[in-house]
């Protein structure tokens, strides 16, 4: 089997999922960008293979069972198994004035939306990808997250965290214990799941407001793509280090 590593990126068009693409095509790894817009994809693969990156485009939307399945197809054929996934695709669902999202009003078809996108289309790819992981001998699993689905901080009347969310916020934290729940299964074994927060980060996400560049929201995620064996997993992370849930 090929020495080289393959990775597989959710929502890598753009944005912070991009960027991690294009952080481990550096370090060597062969990426597949997966994306659920043809067009999208295909100018994001073009970006990374010109900038020298072995990219492949992995048509993905995540919220499709059958996109799941056909994706994990194309990376057997590309690649026979898949050592680095890195669940990244996500959405704040829509917000009032501030980037409120005010739960004495939510719309529920709204919340169904994003949980659909940032923690059912996770499961799915995930498990639609595990046989292909199972074949690495260095499995990684990285959550994208964010730090305002952290309950101790949204608890804590100190800590700045923003406008009240009540859609994404709790989608988060339903992935953070998605995440708990999957390195639970996984003890004993060599696959190594954790959880990311970029940062506040300027993308389309947020209107391109946030003090972080997609490529400094990348770095705590190819951190935990690359984990060394025997390194953590089940823990949320940020830049300066592990999250409290
Ligand atoms: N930006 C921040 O400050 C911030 C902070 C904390 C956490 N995060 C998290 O970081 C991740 C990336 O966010 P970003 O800021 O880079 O946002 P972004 O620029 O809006 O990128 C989001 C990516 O997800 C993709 N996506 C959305 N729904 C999808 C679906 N159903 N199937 C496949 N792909 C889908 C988008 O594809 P399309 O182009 O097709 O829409 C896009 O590629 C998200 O999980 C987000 O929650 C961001």
């Amino acid at each position: 089997m090929s020495e080289t590593k393959i990775a597989l990126v959710t929502g890598a068009n753009k944005g912070i999922g991009y960027e991690i693409a294009s952080g481990l095509g550096a370090l060597g790894y062969r990426v597949g960008v997966g994306a659920r817009d043809e067009a999208r994809r295909a100018s994001a693969v073009e970006k990374l293979r010109a900038g020298g990156a072995d990219a492949f485009g992995v048509p993905l939307d995540v919220t499709d069972d059958q996109s799941a399945i056909a994706a994990a197809e194309l990376i057997e054929r590309q690649g026979g198994r898949l050592d680095v996934l890195v669940n990244n695709a996500g959405i704040s669902g829509e917000t009032g004035p501030g980037w409120v999202q005010d739960p004495t009003t939510l719309d529920l078809d709204l919340v169904r939306t994003v949980v659909e996108t940032n923690v059912i289309g996770v499961i799915r790819v995930t498990n639609a990808m595990l046989p292909l992981l199972r074949r690495s001998t260095s499995p990684r699993i990285v959550n994208v997250s964010s730090s305002v689905g952290s309950l101790t901080r949204q608890a804590d009347p100190d800590t700045e965290i923003g406008p009240v969310m009540a859609a994404y916020a709790p989608s988060k934290s339903f992935l953070n214990a998605v995440t708990v729940q999957y390195a639970r299964q996984f003890a004993g074994t060599d696959i190594l799941i954790n959880a990311a927060c970029p940062g506040l980060v300027a993308t389309d996400f947020n209107g391109f407001h946030g003090p972080r560049t997609p490529e400094q929201g990348a770095a705590t995620a190819i951190r935990l793509a690359t984990l060394p064996d025997g390194g953590p997993t089940g823990s949320f992370f940020e830049d300066d280090g592990v999250i409290p849930w």
